[in-house]
């Protein structure tokens, strides 16, 4: 069984996901409580070694530290809650201690205070605009965790299990290069081996020793596809003894050899790639994503991630469905231009997103705030500060090395935004007409993994909502380059004119000074005085 450590950094997280959605997602353990509400649909859950159905009005738990993950049979209706049990202490008795002998509560609708506590603490968070917990939702989670758990049986006390397999797991993350075993676990953490390993048996369903090969073996895999370290040097690296374990367990765990791996994960030779990126990955930005509301699939070389995403849509696929491609051959840009997406060295995805917000009004706000997630993305994994140009555009030093393009679809009951990000990333040859008007992240030298790169810019989208712009408006007026200064306005229709750049609203309009008045523009384009693009 393969499953990751996932370290949330928020206390609480709710998500309601209407008709339509799909519960999918790969198995995973964190210090968190877990719940779902299946209002209608059907998910096949596995926990830590077993499976059950989730089925129409169910709830499934997930305690602290027990591995979960989700496969999706059908579309669904749910509620996702996610809370760190540390914010309820009066239930530690019960979330530290034990475990729900049977994960699954049937029939809620028989409790109407569970649904309407359910309710209650949707609205509150929907209202608060802080990750934080206010002492309102506490009360309401506190009473809706003291009722369900009085629904549900429990195993006898499990001693400190859920703080036990915490340490544990710290322990090994952090030290799995290291030479383990049980013996130096047991004096590191003071905890008896024949605890430690019934706790990886029985609660992990995992051997001690598969747990600590497949940390070894996943950062082997980052290593290999890295080309800069020998396989001999990588087993070493890892913690493997000998070159001879570090095979079986890979093979064991990946099906092929750690040089077919970089074969296959190498598709240039070694000196061009180390001036270019890391090969994009699904499992690679899956598991560096905190959120859990996306699927993500990564293609070769598609036309336009865009294009492909809006046949996706229209087949019905759910919120945060994400596609990207290593290179486009058609990719779009706005106003019906194309954007350069040569292969290795860029990041070219598209996110599919429902907003409850009419389409007319989410388009314009969805790419303001996608301008604002990119260019937080950017600066936590590179360092480096970009700006905004009104509307789409992300600049590094006056040039661009972002651009947005947010698509609305719309057949019959089918309504869904395609946010289509495409960022410069590793070394590229610009052809001579953007020469003078692109960059990249590589420009400054910064060698930005794409696969952290995506991550951060979905984890950044999932924590902003269009129907909420003024949680990241202010942050998009700090880091307009247009704001204030002389412009050319571009127009749809109409003749080019100068103005200055006053501000831009919540819905994404720019409002400019023209002739003494102020005229609100909501669609063509702007050129900012003395930068590159500039049109005078
Ligand atoms: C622009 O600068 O005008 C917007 C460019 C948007 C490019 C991205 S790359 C991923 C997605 N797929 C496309 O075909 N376009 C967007």
């Amino acid at each position: 069984m393969s499953f990751f450590y996932e370290n949330r950094t928020s206390d609480f997280f709710f998500r309601n996901k209407p008709d339509g959605g799909a519960l999918q997602f790969s198995s995973h353990l964190h210090y968190h409580i877990e719940l779902v509400y299946m209002r209608k649909g059907q998910t096949k859950v596995l926990l830590n070694a077993e499976s059950f159905m989730l089925e129409d009005d169910s709830i499934f738990v997930a305690f602290p530290n027990q591995i979960h993950g989700y496969e999706s049979y059908a579309p669904e209706s749910y509620q996702l809650l996610i809370l760190n049990p540390d914010v309820l202490p009066e239930l530690g008795n019960i979330t530290g201690d034990r475990i729900p002998s049977c994960p699954i509560l049937h029939h809620v609708s028989d409790h109407p205070d569970l649904l309407a506590l359910l309710e209650m603490i949707r609205a509150e968070y929907a209202g608060s605009p802080s990750p934080l917990i206010n002492s309102a939702l506490r009360g309401l989670l506190l009473t809706f965790f003291s009722k369900l758990f009085r629904l549900m049986s429990f195993n006898g006390q499990k001693g400190n299990d859920s703080r036990a397999i915490r340490a544990i797991i710290e322990f090994c993350t952090q030290n799995y290069h290291r030479e383990l075993s049980l013996e130096l676990l047991s004096r590191e953490l003071h905890i008896s081996k024949y605890y430690i390993s019934h706790l990886f048996c029985d609660r992990l369903g995992i051997r001690f020793n598969d747990y600590i090969n497949f940390w070894r073996v996943s950062a082997a895999c980052r290593h290999l596809s890295e080309n800069v370290l020998s396989i001999t040097q990588i087993s070493t690296a890892v913690g493997f003894g000998t070159i001879r374990t570090f095979n079986r367990a890979f093979i064991k765990q990946m099906g092929i050899s750690p040089s077919e791996y970089r074969r296959n994960h190498l598709s240039s030779a070694p000196t061009e790639w180390m001036q270019n990126t890391l090969a994009l990955s699904a499992s690679a930005i899956l598991s560096a994503l905190s959120s859990n509301c996306y699927t993500v699939t990564v293609e070769n070389c598609i036309p336009s991630t865009n294009l492909a995403l809006k046949n996706i849509a229209l087949s019905g696929a759910a919120h945060g469905t994400v596609l990207l491609a290593d290179c486009q051959t058609e990719g779009r840009g706005r106003l019906g231009r194309s954007f350069y997406s040569p292969g290795k060295s860029g990041l070219y995805m598209s996110v599919l997103l429902r907003p409850n917000l009419p389409l007319s009004v989410a388009a314009g706000r969805v790419t303001t705030m996608a301008a604002v997630a990119v260019a937080r993305a950017i600066t936590r994994i590179s360092g480096l500060n970009v700006q905004i140009k009104w509307v789409n555009d992300l600049l590094l030093k006056n040039k661009k090395v972002c651009g947005i393009l947010a698509e609305a679809v719309s057949i019959g009951e089918e309504n869904a935004i395609i946010l289509g990000i495409g960022i410069n990333v590793g070394k590229c040859t610009f052809p001579p007409e953007l020469i003078h008007i692109a960059t990249t992240l590589y420009a400054n030298g910064k060698k930005v993994d794409r696969n952290l790169l995506a991550a951060a810019v979905l984890d950044e989208l999932a924590a902003l909502d269009p129907a909420r712009p003024q949680e990241y408006m202010p942050e998009y007026r700090a880091l307009s380059a247009t704001r204030g200064k002389e412009i050319r306005v571009l127009p749809h229709s109409g003749e080019p004119y100068d103005a200055l750049a006053l501000d831009i609203t919540d819905d994404g309009a720019l409002l400019v000074e023209k002739n003494g008045q102020t005229v609100c523009v909501s669609s063509g384009e702007v050129s900012i005085r003395n930068t590159p693009d500039h049109q005078p």
